[in-house]
């Protein structure tokens, strides 16, 4: 694969913000030794240093009640040395769609000798074990654990330490394109491996994400993904007094980060974890609030975002979904401690715009849960282990 090098990077404390880099090749041919100036204005990563870095990732599927067809595509796109980690909160009662989802995990790594796991989020093991494991935020009043995208995702990452990986990357589960997700993969692969820090993170922004609308539009941007970046640059815009319109992956759904990153972030509940995420980032480690990682601040933090060739097409799921969206992501900013009064009044300005909140009303405070680090990994392990539905071809385990 062939990647533009960042060119231009923005710096907020010990965080590097690298403008888009675009995939220039999909595959950048055979390797052989490239002279140093060829790789001045893009890099060549060659197929073994990606195949590296997927040996080492874990690629976390959360999904709900999506069509079965997309998900087999989506495992399909996946490449073979990632290790697939589903976790389901699709329904189980009158048509059990886990159970289907199960069957088409295990078809698959059987015919391809894969390794997966998967695990429904409300299974009670895995509530019982993250309690055991003193990670009982992540469970309702009724002992199960919460609903929700970035509760899944949480789970997954779990798994993913469980499993001793050193990379999560996360793929929707709605996605019409194997293709797109193969490159999803690939992009965190590279971007990872252009990281100067242990500490990184990989954001993917879509060149495209057709809509269909008296004929396919290539549309760039989604308009909570539009907003969602104002108010993100807005954030460091008044903390810095520099203007700036750096971010650009706000929403990324698609995304990948070092387990060591991961284990230090507070995360947001549902839709509001990928801004959570940039936020936490920024209040960790952009030095306006006290450092709490004296360690990973001396390194900083490398925040990749990269434009795949592939466009995105997923499931549309109409404008009260998006309205659903934009509030708690935007509230994730307008509840962060870095978040001034000017900030404040373009998140409520935009919100009132789009008939998301009435007048005097604020976007609610995030549920926010606390880093990972804080799991007890061996007892979480000791109760899952053995436990999660696995598949691997036989031999391979
Ligand atoms: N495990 C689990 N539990 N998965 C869930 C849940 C849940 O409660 N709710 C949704 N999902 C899964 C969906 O099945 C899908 O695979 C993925 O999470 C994303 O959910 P969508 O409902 O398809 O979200 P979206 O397409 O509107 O938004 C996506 O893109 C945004 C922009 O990139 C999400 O990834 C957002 O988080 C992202 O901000
Ligand atoms: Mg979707």
């Amino acid at each position: 694969m062939r990647v533009e090098n960042p060119r231009y990077t923005e710096r907020f404390g010990s965080v590097r913000i690298n403008d888009v880099q675009s995939v220039l090749e999909l595959d950048s041919g055979r390797a052989k030794e490239v002279p140093p100036e060829e790789n001045i204005a893009a890099l060549k990563v060659e197929e073994d240093v990606i195949k590296d870095y997927e040996e080492k990732m874990a690629i976390v599927i959360p999904t709900k009640d999506e069509k079965l067809k997309l998900f087999e595509g989506v495992i399909s796109g996946v490449p073979h040395e990632c290790l697939l980690i589903v976790v389901s909160n699709s329904q189980r009662k009158r048509v059990n769609r886990f159970q289907m989802e199960e069957d088409t995990l295990n078809q698959f790594c059987h015919f391809t000798r894969r390794q997966a796991l998967i695990i429904h989020q409300k299974d009670p093991i895995l509530a019982q074990a993250l309690g055991e494991a003193g990670y009982d935020d992540l469970l309702d009043e009724n002992g199960q654990v919460r609903n929700g995208k970035a509760e899944g995702m949480i789970a997954g990452m779990l798994m993913a330490m469980v499993a001793k990986k050193d990379y999560v990357g996360f793929i929707d589960a709605d996605n019409y394109f194997p293709g797109a997700v193969w490159e999803y993969v690939k992009c965190y692969a590279a971007g990872l491996s252009m990281s100067e820090s242990p500490y990184a993170m990989v954001r993917i922004l879509w060149r495209y994400k057709p809509k269909l609308s008296l004929g396919m539009y290539f549309k760039k941007r989604g308009r909570v993904s539009e907003i969602t970046n104002k108010c993100m640059n807005s954030l460091i815009s008044v903390k810095t007094g520099f203007e700036t319109e750096i971010i650009k992956t706000g929403n990324a759904g698609e995304h990948a980060m070092c387990l060591r990153l991961a284990k230090m972030l507070p995360y947001a509940s549902g839709y509001a974890v990928e801004p959570q995420e940039l936020v936490s980032i920024f209040e960790e480690f952009g030095g306006v609030l006290p450092m709490a990682h004296g360690k990973a601040a001396k390194h900083g933090v490398d925040v990749f975002q990269i434009e795949t060739r592939n466009p995105h097409l997923h499931e549309e799921k109409g404008t009260q979904h998006l309205q659903e969206m934009l509030l708690p992501g935007l509230g994730t900013i307008y509840h962060s401690p870095l978040c001034e009064e000017e900030t404040k009044q373009v998140i409520l300005d935009e919100l009132l715009q789009q008939y998301v909140i009435v007048p005097d009303e604020e976007p609610p405070k995030p549920r926010i849960y606390p880093p990972l680090k804080r799991v007890n990994l061996q007892k979480f392990s000791e109760i899952m282990e053995g436990y999660m539905g696995s598949y691997s071809a036989p031999g391979e385990k």
